[in-house]
């Protein structure tokens, strides 16, 4: 099996306490410990990247309804940064959006918006923490994906 990196940003650390136990369940019932990339703890450093890599990013927009108006990403951005510099999206297999349902259409809106922009598949949406059941589901899809991506 190849190895796994998983890039992500956590402001108020739901994303982190997702990624951390993803890791956990990948380590128990896979044997992969995954190299685990928070952007937040870069202070804006960017560094290439020359292993297939999961982006998994929450929603903070201000602004729009995610339709028809303009909607303004906040917070999240040096993850965009990450994933464009030294060609890193062309390492990127897929990207997990996170949010808060409330937000109705703008739900995960920015992984939608990152799969537009740099061609890569948002692989799977979770809420909040996201529950065990969104765990399993996901680490099944980024092992599928990986060895597809990998061949
Ligand atoms: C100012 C602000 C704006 C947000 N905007 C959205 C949004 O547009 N869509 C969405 O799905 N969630 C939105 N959220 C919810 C966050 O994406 C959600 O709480 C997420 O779990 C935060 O991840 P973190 O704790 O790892 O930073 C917003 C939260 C805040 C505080």
């Amino acid at each position: 099996m190849s190895s796994l990196t998983i890039v992500y940003i956590s402001l108020s650390g739901n994303t982190h306490s997702f990624v951390t136990r993803l890791s956990d369940y990948l380590n128990a019932n896979y044997g992969l410990s995954p190299r685990l990339i928070n952007i937040k703890d870069l202070r804006h450093e960017t560094f290439s990247l020359s292993e297939p890599f999961v982006a998994v990013l929450p929603t903070y927009l201000e602004g729009g309804n995610g339709l028809d108006n303009g909607d303004q990403e906040i917070l999240t951005t040096p993850l965009g940064d990450f994933i464009a510099a030294h060609n890193n999206y062309q390492h990127c297999f897929g990207i997990i959006g996170s949010g808060n349902r409330n937000f109705n259409n703008q739900f995960c809106l920015t992984a939608k918006q990152y799969a537009k922009r740099f061609g890569f598949p948002v692989l799977d949406e979770f809420e909040l923490r996201g529950t065990s059941r969104d765990i399993e589901r996901i680490a099944e899809k980024i092992l599928q994906t990986l060895d597809a991506f990998t061949g």
